[in-house]
C-alpha cells in the first residue's frame, strides 16, 4: 500500500520524538512491504520563526494532501508567560484543528503491566483500566464568542454547540462503545449550562438508536472524582471540548506516565495522530524525551487511518517488549540505565525488522 503521511514535528520535543516514530513506522513499512511518502511541513514557534504563522497555508495544503498527519507537540515557553503577544504557537494547533474538521480527539487510557507501580494511584484502583475519552475539538469555549467590554475591565467566552456537532461526536462514541464493551457516559454540566442540556437531549435522542449500549450520564465534577476513585468502571466518555482538555490530562497520568499515552483526531477530511504530551521545552535537544507516546500515535495511524491492525499491532508488541527489558528513557529507567531517545527509536526499529517480530504480535 503507498501511505501519503504529513510530518509536522512541531516545537520544542517534537521534532525528536518524531524522529523516532519515523523510524518505527520506515520499519515496518519496510517488513510489510508498504511504501511511505513523507511530506515535512512547519507548525507552532518553528512556523512564526520562519513565516510568522504557526499554521501557514503550505502547512494546511500538505496536511490536505496526506492521507494521514503525524505531528509532534506545539509550544514555546518565549510565549507563556506574554499574554499579550500577537500571534501564539497556540493557535496554530486551533486553526489547523479548525480548518482540518478534526472534530474528535480519541484519547485512550491504558496501562502497562510492567508500569502500574509508577502510577500516583494505588494498584487496586488501576487495574483492568481501559478506557477511552472522545473529546469534542472543534467547538465550545476553544470556538466560541469572545472578547472585552468595558474598556477591557469584562472580558468574555462563550461556549456554543449545535445538535448537528454533538450528534457526530456522540455518534462516533456509540460505534466505539458497541466495538468495544458497550458503555457509554456522557459528561457534561446539565445542572448549570444550557449548552450541557442540548448535549444531554442529543445523547438521549440517540440511545433508541444503539439499544445495545449501556449509557450513563454525569456531571464533569463527579466524574473528575471517579476517575481517580475507579477508573476501570469507564469504557468510552464523551464530553466537549473544554472538560476534554480537563479530563484527558487527568486520564493521562493514570498510566504512570504521560510519555506514554498516544491519540489521534479524527477529521472530516484527514485524520492527525499526535502523542498527548507536550513540547517539554526544558528537554528539546537533549535526546532524552520519551518517543513511545508518538510511536504508539503511528499505530494508531496505522489501524485507524489505514486499517492496517497487523501493523499497529507489531508497534505495541515491541513497545511493550521495550517497556518490559528496560530499553526507556529516563522517565521511566528508575535507578537502571537510562537510553537517549534515540537510540530506543533505534533498538524498536531493529526489534521490528527481526524477522521472529510478526510471529509474536501475531499471537
Ligand atoms: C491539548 C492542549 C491544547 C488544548 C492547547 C495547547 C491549546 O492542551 O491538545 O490538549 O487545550 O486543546
Ligand atoms: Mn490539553
Amino acid at each position: 500500500m503507498e501511505l501519503n503521511i504529513a510530518l509536522l514535528p512541531g516545537d520544542g520535543i517534537g521534532p525528536e520524538v518524531v524522529g523516532q516514530a519515523v523510524k518505527v513506522v520506515d520499519a515496518v513499512a519496510e517488513k510489510f512491504g508498504h511504501k511511505i511518502n513523507w511530506t515535512s511541513a512547519l507548525t507552532g514557534a518553528a512556523a512564526i520563526d520562519a513565516v510568522g504563522d504557526p499554521y501557514p497555508d503550505a502547512t494546511h495544503e500538505v496536511c490536505m494532501a496526506a492521507d494521514a498527519i503525524l505531528f509532534g507537540a506545539i509550544g514555546h515557553p518565549r510565549y507563556d508567560n506574554d499574554p499579550k503577544a500577537p500571534v501564539r504557537p497556540e493557535q496554530g494547533l486551533l486553526k489547523m484543528r479548525k480548518k482540518l474538521g478534526l472534530f474528535a480527539n480519541v484519547r485512550p487510557t491504558f496501562t502497562f503491566p510492567s508500569l502500574i507501580d509508577n502510577s500516583p494511584l494505588k494498584r487496586e484502583r488501576i487495574e483492568g483500566t481501559d478506557l477511552i475519552i472522545l473529546r469534542e475539538l472543534t467547538g465550545g469555549i476553544y470556538f466560541g464568542e469572545r472578547g472585552r467590554k468595558d474598556n477591557g475591565d469584562t472580558a468574555f467566552d462563550t461556549c456554543t454547540y449545535t445538535r448537528e456537532e454533538v450528534q457526530r461526536l456522540a455518534k462516533l462514541g456509540f460505534e466505539m462503545a458497541m466495538n468495544r464493551r458497550k458503555k457509554l457516559c456522557c459528561v457534561d454540566k446539565a445542572n448549570v449550562l444550557e449548552s450541557s442540556r442540548l448535549w444531554r437531549e442529543t445523547v438521549q435522542d440517540m440511545e433508541k438508536d444503539f439499544p445495545e449500549v449501556a449509557v450513563s450520564y454525569e456531571f464533569v465534577d463527579a466524574v473528575a472524582m471517579r476517575l481517580v476513585q475507579w477508573p476501570s468502571s469507564y469504557d468510552v466518555i464523551i464530553t466537549e471540548n473544554l472538560f476534554g482538555d480537563i479530563l484527558t490530562d487527568e486520564a493521562s497520568v493514570i498510566s504512570g506516565s504521560m510519555g506514554l499515552m498516544p491519540s489521534a483526531s479524527i477529521g472530516l477530511h484527514t485524520s492527525l495522530f499526535e502523542p498527548i504530551h507536550g513540547s517539554y521545552p526544558q528537554a528539546a535537544g537533549k535526546d532524552i524525551a520519551n518517543p513511545l507516546a508518538t510511536v504508539l500515535s503511528a499505530a494508531m495511524l496505522f489501524e485507524d487511518a489505514f486499517g492496517l491492525k497487523e501493523e499497529a499491532g507489531i508497534i505495541r508488541s515491541v513497545v511493550n517488549k521495550s517497556l518490559a527489558e528496560g530499553v526507556v528513557t529516563e522517565d521511566l529507567a528508575g535507578t537502571n540505565k537510562a537510553y537517549k531517545t534515540s537510540e530506543v527509536g533505534d533498538w524498536l526499529a531493529a526489534q521490528i525488522g527481526l524477522p521472529e517480530t510478526a510471529e509474536t504480535s501475531a499471537q
